[in-house]
């Protein structure tokens, strides 16, 4: 089979080699793909932010199934199209899509299904957002509609500091554009999941669980970026915790968009609090997650391409996927200044001594190469991952990988995983 993945990140990279792992992929395309990604598939030159350039893609190499990295190819409706010229993708159609792209879908969405979230209000002024700020106590969480690469939520300390950040949403200072709407949204406390699973439009089969490090910062602190690092182990979800989040969140999303005439297939990613009232979805995204995917599939033992044309084809069961017990730690190494403004264009060495380290995958980010050279060319630039019977152990491999490489300017959080490292003591 031909396989074509859409993006060019961690995550693609990592669906790649996975991929390639099956033996019944015979080709793996990616377009664009990255420095990394072209040493174990074919790049394709494009736009995976135009479906002109995707479409063109397909039609040339005939893809017996697509998978889509990016939430944007998503919301354009990169499903929609290639599915109307028969060709095979993974992915939610655009209408499904909306669960990520439209904050204000999802929230009206959960309160119509009954699934656990943080109260909220959608405004659409500013007049309407200083009223419905009467409604929260403080901190109260600003949120633009709207696809925002992480950067359209505001916790706002006080009120004034919510109308204010409301305010450069609708007026376009915040994000570039001006957006619709914005939704205030209560405070919620708590460990982050990011809870994960398959679904075929029908049924659902989970995905082990990871925690993503949003902030810039140790000890989450300072910006918010795409993910700095991201580790699995079982013991962040027990069994039955797993199973009541499987019957009240991802069951009812999934029956919901059906009976809404909007079935939903692909990955369906569920951001969860995890607060002293029990689990609350912070978002949904359309896709698989980045820094997650790569912590994730370091643990999957089985077949990525048969679970995914399960789904597709209309058959996933509970038993999709065969998960190894092991942990898995995933270190995002950036460019020095992300994630404001950052200098490309750094020659990266290490790499090769860093890949050969057992149970060590170096997932290629934000690269290019030239004459054999590997080069910085993004904000996140490497996803070091490694996997071992304990998550310390893990956890220590990774950084040890990490710090066989290097680049001007080369920034990492020191302290992915940590937490749980001390919750486990
Ligand atoms: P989102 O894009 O909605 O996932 O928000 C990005 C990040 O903001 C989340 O990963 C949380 O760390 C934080 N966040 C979002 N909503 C809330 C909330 N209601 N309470 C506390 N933190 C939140
Ligand atoms: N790691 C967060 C995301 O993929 O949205």
């Amino acid at each position: 089979m031909k396989v074509l993945v859409i993006g060019g990140g961690g995550r693609e990279h990592a669906l790649v080699w996975k991929l390639r792992q099956s033996p019944r992929v015979s080709q793996v395309y990616c377009l664009p793909g990255n420095g990394g990604i072209c040493e174990e598939a074919t790049c394709l030159p494009g736009d995976p932010r135009s479906l002109a350039s995707l479409l063109t893609a397909a039609h040339q190499i005939h893809p017996d199934l697509t998978v889509v990295g990016p939430e944007l190819a998503l919301s354009l409706g990169v499903v929609d199209e290639f599915t109307r010229r028969g060709l095979k993708i993974f992915g939610p159609t655009q209408r499904a899509a909306q669960l990520e792209t439209s904050k204000s879908f999802a929230k009206e969405f959960m309160q119509r299904h009954q699934v656990p979230t943080a109260h909220y209000a959608v405004c659409s002024t500013e007049e309407e957002l200083r009223k419905s700020l009467g409604l929260f106590s403080t901190p109260v969480v600003v949120k633009a509609d709207g696809l925002a690469a992480g950067k359209g939520v505001v916790i706002a300390p006080t009120k004034e500091e919510a109308a204010t950040a409301g305010a450069e949403m609708f007026n376009g200072k915040l994000l570039g554009t001006p957006v619709a709407n914005v939704v205030l949204e209560e405070f919620l406390e708590g460990e982050e999941v990011s809870f994960l699973v398959l679904s075929d439009g029908e049924r659902v089969a989970p995905l082990v669980p990871a925690q993503d490090h949003k902030r810039i910062g140790e000890g989450d602190k300072g910006a918010n970026t795409g993910g700095m690092g991201a580790y699995s182990t079982d013991s962040l979800l027990d069994a039955g915790m797993t199973d009541w989040l499987v019957n009240h969140i991802a069951r009812p999303v999934i029956a919901g968009m059906k009976s809404e005439g909007a079935e939903y297939r692909g990955i369906l990613y569920c951001g969860l609090m995890m607060t002293a009232k029990g689990p609350m979805v912070l978002e949904f995204n359309c896709r698989f997650g980045d820094p997650e995917t790569q912590a994730v599939l370091m643990r999957l033992d089985s077949d990525l391409l048969d679970a995914i044309e399960a789904a597709v084809d209309g058959r996933v069961s509970d038993g999709e996927f065969k998960w190894s017990r092991d942990a898995s730690c995933c270190v995002v190494v950036a460019s020095g200044g992300y994630p404001g403004s950052f200098m490309s264009g750094k020659q990266i060495s290490g790499l090769d001594r860093a890949d050969s380290l057992g149970n060590v995958k170096v997932f290629h980010a934000g690269t290019s190469k030239r004459d054999g050279v590997f080069y910085t060319n993004g904000g996140r630039v490497l996803g070091v991952t490694a996997r071992a019977p304990q998550l310390s152990d893990a956890i220590n491999r990774a950084y040890e990988a990490v710090r066989l490489i290097s680049f001007e300017e080369m920034y990492y959080r020191k302290d992915i995983g940590a937490r749980a490292l001390k919750a486990q003591k």
